[in-house]
């Protein structure tokens, strides 16, 4: 992949928070594997909560589409990327920038990291669910 559609970060607002939280870093918190995430039917109302969250947190950075402006663009993302890969890149990001080469690739392609937007595990599993709509 090519990297022309990387472009710089544009407001980095976030960045660092988790500094301050109280609970301190979730980089040495225990990953999700595959027996915490049991996917059943898709809810309308829990998507909707993932979509402001997105509205919010995440698109300045990540399209719905397949274009890529800082970070991947989303479109199909579920298809690509198991359901706990997906959890552990939106509440655990540094240790996976740290461990995982899927993640290690992406950062080597845009050179920007993604700064954890200290999610719940809940909003987390929110934004899982819009993104399954994709
Ligand atoms: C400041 C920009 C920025 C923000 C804000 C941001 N991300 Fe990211 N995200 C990235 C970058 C850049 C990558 C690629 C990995 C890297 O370089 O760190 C990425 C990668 C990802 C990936 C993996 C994508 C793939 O194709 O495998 C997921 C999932 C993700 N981000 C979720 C989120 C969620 C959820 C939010 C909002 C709560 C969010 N991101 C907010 C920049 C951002």
């Amino acid at each position: 992949m090519v990297n022309r559609h990387c472009r710089p970060v544009p407001k980095p607002g976030s960045r660092c928070k988790h500094e301050d939280a109280s609970e301190g870093t979730t980089a040495h918190s225990k990953l999700f594997t595959e027996a915490d995430l049991a996917l059943g039917d898709i809810d309308p109302a829990v998507v909707e909560k993932g979509r402001i969250t997105y509205d919010v947190k995440c698109q300045a950075c990540h399209t719905l589409t397949d274009k890529r402006v800082v970070g991947p663009g989303w479109q199909g993302i579920t298809t690509k990327r198991k359901p706990e890969w997906i959890m552990n890149m939106i509440v655990h990001t540094d240790a996976m920038l740290e461990t995982d080469a899927e993640a290690q690739k992406m950062l080597e392609e845009c050179l920007v990291r993604m700064p954890n937007q200290n999610l719940s595990h809940d909003e987390a599993r929110q934004v899982l669910e819009f993104m399954r709509t994709l």
